[in-house]
């Protein structure tokens, strides 16, 4: 019985969207971080600005990702995306990164 009830518990949170798989990072990008990102509001590092993100890929990924996930400066945490995991904000500065090498 016990086992039974935990396999349905299971089986509707394989169905929930909540655990729904990852967005890739150029959908999270387009859907957030453009907002920011393409135009460089705020003096935001432009995507594909190639100057812009060189200092602070220098900084290493894993910099990069906490200050993506707990902000600095104007950059907001999560770029306002609290409904976004951290494997998706990981993935859409993955893709940011990706355009300015
Ligand atoms: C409200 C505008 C805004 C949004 C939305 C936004 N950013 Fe930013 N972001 C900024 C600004 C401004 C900076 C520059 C911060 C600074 O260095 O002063 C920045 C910097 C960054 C950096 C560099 C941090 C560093 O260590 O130099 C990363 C990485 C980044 N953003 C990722 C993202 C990702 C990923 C998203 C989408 C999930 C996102 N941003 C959405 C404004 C935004």
């Amino acid at each position: 019985m016990k086992k039974q009830f935990a396999f349905i518990v299971l089986s509707m949170l394989m169905a929930s969207p909540s655990i729904a798989a990852d967005r890739s990072g150029e959908a999270v990008y387009k859907a957030v971080c453009a907002t920011c990102h393409a135009a460089g509001l705020m003096n935001a590092p432009k995507l594909g600005d190639k100057a812009a993100w060189k200092p602070r890929i220098a900084q290493g990924m894993p910099k990069l990702y906490e200050h993506a996930l707990k902000g600095i400066r104007m950059m907001p945490a999560k770029g306002t995306c609290t409904n976004c995991s951290d494997k998706e904000i990981k993935n859409a500065v993955d893709y940011l990164v990706s355009k300015a090498k």
